[in-house]
């Protein structure tokens, strides 16, 4: 949510710079001047979450989110997934997607995760999530696991729409 918020501020940003290089008078914007068109930013919409849900892979483009969400229930006493959000007993999730496991950087993992040396897309976080610990033993993370197959597809497709994840471009 706050993530597509500061890409549309940043988006915006960088259009706003554009247009002073255009007009030529380049002192005349400083980069921290209050921009009229900011506060128009489109907060972040509903129709904006359908579209990243739908640029996933089968079966998660056809995830139900609001599932997805109160599956998240059982994760967020230990995890934050905002942009910059604090490490709580496990790791921020903001940008898993793509990331090595085991990197988030600040946080202590054990040693099972830092030696895992897989990076985490759907497939590996499915396996993760149906059985942390038979998945990885020795990790440190005490979950018993989501044992519903289609509530950890609307799991990760939520956990896709709302950390970052962006699509490869095709
Ligand atoms: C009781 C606390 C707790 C709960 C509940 C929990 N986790 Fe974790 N999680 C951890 C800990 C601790 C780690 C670090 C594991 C390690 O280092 O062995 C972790 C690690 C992870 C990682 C690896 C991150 C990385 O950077 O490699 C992912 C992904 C993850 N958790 C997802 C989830 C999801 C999704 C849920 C909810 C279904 C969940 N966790 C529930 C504590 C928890």
């Amino acid at each position: 949510m706050r993530s597509l918020k500061l890409a549309a501020v940043a988006a915006l940003c960088l259009a706003v710079s554009a247009c002073s290089k255009d007009g030529g008078s380049s002192n005349e914007a400083p980069a921290d001047a209050p921009t009229p068109a900011a506060t128009a930013a489109p907060p972040p919409t509903d129709a904006g979450k359908a579209a990243i849900l739908a640029s996933l892979p089968a079966p998660y483009n056809t995830g139900d989110l609001s599932n997805g969400q109160s599956k998240f229930a059982l994760c967020r006493s230990c995890h934050t997934i905002t942009e910059g959000g604090p490490d709580l007993t496990g790791p921020n999730l903001y940008g898993v997607f793509g990331r090595k496991a085991g990197a988030k950087e600040g946080y202590s993992y054990s040693d099972a995760v830092k030696a895992a040396g897989f990076v985490w897309d759907a497939g590996q976080l499915d396996k993760w999530l149906a059985d942390p610990r038979g998945f990885m033993p020795g990790t440190k993370m005490t979950f018993a696991g989501i044992k519903g197959e289609k509530d950890r597809i609307d799991l990760i497709a939520y956990l896709k729409v709302e950390t970052g994840f962006k699509a490869p471009a095709k």
